[in-house]
C-alpha cells in the first residue's frame, strides 16, 4: 500500500449540507479522471473514498477508472455515514444498508477492500450504535467488505466506541499542527489491537505547504471556509516559517515540505499510511516522489516547528 495513498473528496466538487460548506470547489471531472490515471501507473493504488462526496460522485468517477484498470489492482475503501437521506439519523439501518448497496453499484463492484463508519455520532445514549455494528458486521458477512473501519474527526470519539465497533482499520484525523492520536491514547489501543491506521487530510487541506500568505476564504460550498486556521492570519504566518525551515533542512528531497508533515506522522505508526487529497495529476506526482520515510530526529523536529500552543 503507498505511504501516501488518494483521497477523492474533491473530486465531488462543492457542495453544501444544512448550509454548512462541505466539499471542494473548482474540480473538474476530467482533471479528476486524469488525476487517477496518473496515481494507478504511478502505484498509488490505495484509494478512499465515500459515498456522500458529492452525493456519489465521487464514487462513480472512481467506478469509471476501476473499470479501466482492474478492479483487483486498487485497494479501495468507502464510507457510510453522512448521508441521512429522509431517516431520523445517519445511522438508521435501512438507510445504512441502501446507502451500502447503492456504494457498490456505483463502484461497480461486489466488494469493497474497506467500508468504514465515516463518524462516531451514534445519537442521543449511542441510540444507533448497536445498528450501525450490526449493519456493518453484516455488510462483512455478506462479502460486501473485506475489513470493516471506523473514523472520526476526534480521536477521542474513536477511542470511545473501539471495542464495541471492532474495526479491522481506523481512519482518524491526523496532521502536524493538532495531534492528539498519541495523547488521546488511540495510538496504543491501535497497536495493541493491531489495526490498520488511516490518517485523512495530513495537509490540513494544503494549509501546511506554506502556500498561503494572509487569510483566504474559498467559493461557496468549499470545506475549507469551515476551517478558522485558512483566516488566521497569525497561525498562517506560523505555518509559513515552519514551511520555510523545513525547505532548508530537507532541501536534499524532491519535495522538502510535503514530505516533512507527512513523513513525520507515519514515523512513529510503522501500519499506517496517509491518505493526501491528490486532486491533480501534479499532486499525484508530487505524492509519488515524496513517499520517503523520516528519521525518528528529524520527525520529532518536524512536529516541534509546526506545533503551536493555543493555535486553532
Ligand atoms: N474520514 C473522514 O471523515 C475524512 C475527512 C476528511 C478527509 N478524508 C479523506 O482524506 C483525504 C484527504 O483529505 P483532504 O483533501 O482534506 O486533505 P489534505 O491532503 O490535507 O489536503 C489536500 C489539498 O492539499 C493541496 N495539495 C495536495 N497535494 C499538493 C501538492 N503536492 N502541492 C500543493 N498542494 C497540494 C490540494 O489543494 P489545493 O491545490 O486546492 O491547494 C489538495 O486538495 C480526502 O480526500 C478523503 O479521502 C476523510
Amino acid at each position: 500500500m503507498s505511504a501516501l495513498s488518494l483521497g477523492t473528496w474533491a473530486f465531488g466538487g462543492a457542495g453544501q449540507d444544512d448550509g454548512r460548506d462541505v466539499g471542494w470547489a473548482g474540480q473538474d471531472d476530467a482533471t479528476s479522471r486524469a488525476a487517477l490515471r496518473v496515481a494507478h501507473s504511478l502505484e498509488i493504488r490505495h484509494w478512499d473514498t465515500a459515498d456522500v462526496y458529492g452525493q456519489g460522485h465521487a464514487e462513480e468517477l472512481v467506478g469509471e477508472a476501476l473499470k479501466a484498470v482492474g478492479r483487483e489492482t486498487v485497494f479501495l475503501g468507502t464510507k457510510v455515514g453522512w448521508d441521512r437521506g429522509a431517516a431520523d439519523h445517519y445511522y438508521e439501518p435501512r438507510t445504512m444498508a441502501r446507502q451500502i448497496d447503492a456504494s457498490l453499484r456505483r463502484l461497480g463492484t461486489e466488494t469493497v477492500d474497506v467500508l468504514y463508519l465515516h463518524h462516531c455520532d451514534f445519537g442521543p445514549e449511542d441510540r444507533y450504535l448497536d445498528g450501525a455494528v450490526d449493519v456493518l458486521h453484516a455488510a462483512k458477512r455478506a462479502g460486501k467488505t473485506r475489513f470493516v473501519g471506523l473514523s472520526d474527526w476526534s480521536c477521542e470519539a474513536i477511542v470511545r466506541v473501539l471495542e464495541r465497533v471492532n474495526p479491522d482499520i481506523v481512519q482518524p484525523l491526523r496532521d502536524v499542527s493538532r495531534d492528539d492520536f498519541v495523547s488521546s491514547g488511540l495510538a496504543r489501543r491501535c497497536a495493541q489491537r493491531d489495526d490498520g491506521v488511516v490518517f485523512f487530510s495530513p495537509l490540513r487541506h494544503g494549509l501546511l505547504l506554506g502556500k498561503y500568505r494572509e487569510p483566504t476564504s474559498f467559493a461557496v460550498g468549499d470545506y475549507r471556509n469551515e476551517d478558522p486556521a485558512f483566516g488566521d492570519a497569525g497561525f498562517i504566518e506560523h505555518v509559513g516559517h515552519a514551511a520555510q525551515q523545513c525547505r532548508q533542512r530537507f532541501s536534499d528531497l524532491p519535495h522538502p515540505v510535503l514530505n516533512a508533515v507527512t513523513g513525520a506522522l507515519l514515523e512513529d505508526t510503522p501500519n499506517a499510511c496517509a491518505l493526501v487529497g491528490q486532486r491533480t495529476p501534479r499532486h499525484v506526482r508530487s505524492a509519488a516522489a515524496a513517499q520517503v520515510a523520516l528519521a525518528s530526529v528529524d520527525a520529532a523536529w518536524v512536529r516541534a516547528v509546526f506545533r503551536q500552543p493555543g493555535a486553532c
